[in-house]
């Protein structure tokens, strides 16, 4: 398991329910890193998405505890126990975390690996922020790219590895011996 997101400066996310910015390389990249694989998102992210349409040729889970919840294309899971147990049913680099803010916390011990592109700017007013990797125990730089100059913003990629991840509870390791 994974996770893919934008960051500015201070590691905010998103505002007012949306992304601090649609930045278009990073839209193509995203898709690159996560067709053919399934993606887990929060409720609110779902909201977010352009005429709450799935992300096609990717299968798409949306994590809500409303039991009523139901979108064309979506499944559900309501609990991170079920998410869990969904994701060990895949190859772990197929399940991808795809946000909001508190899913990308809630699964951040459970992931291999980071993707992150840094955004060179600082928004203003940010509601989504999350955990600062380059501060974070247990969480170390892999990969960097050069700085990719783009005519929205700036740029550029770096790989965190997760040196201590949370084992999911529900992949028996044995079986695979
Ligand atoms: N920059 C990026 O790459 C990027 C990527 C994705 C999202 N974003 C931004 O992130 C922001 C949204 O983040 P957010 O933290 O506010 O919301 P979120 O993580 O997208 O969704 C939160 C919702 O997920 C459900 N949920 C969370 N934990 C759960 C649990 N343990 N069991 C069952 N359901 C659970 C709840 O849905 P219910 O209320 O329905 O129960 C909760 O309200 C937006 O601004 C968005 O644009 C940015």
């Amino acid at each position: 398991m994974f996770y893919i997101v934008n960051v500015d400066r201070n590691w905010a996310i998103g505002a007012a329910g949306d992304m601090l910015v649609h930045l278009k390389t990073d839209l193509k990249f995203f898709k690159d890193q996560t067709m053919g694989k399934t993606v887990l998102m929060g409720r609110k992210t779902y909201e977010s998405l352009p005429g709450q349409k799935a992300l096609p040729g990717r299968r798409n889970i949306v994590l809500t505890r409303n039991k009523a919840f139901q979108a064309d294309g979506f499944e559900t899971v309501h609990s991170v126990d079920e998410a869990l147990a969904l994701a060990a049913t895949m190859a772990d680099d197929d399940f991808v975390i795809m946000g909001g803010a508190n899913i990308y916390e809630t699964f951040r011990p459970y992931c291999d690996h980071a993707i992150i592109t840094k955004i060179y700017a600082t928004f203003d007013n940010p509601d989504a922020l999350i955990t600062d990797l380059d501060q974070a125990a247990d969480w170390e730089v892999v990969w960097e790219s050069e700085t990719i100059e783009d005519p929205q913003y700036d740029h550029r990629r770096v790989v965190y590895r997760n040196t201590n991840p949370t084992p999911n509870p529900y992949i028996d390791e044995g079986s695979a011996i």
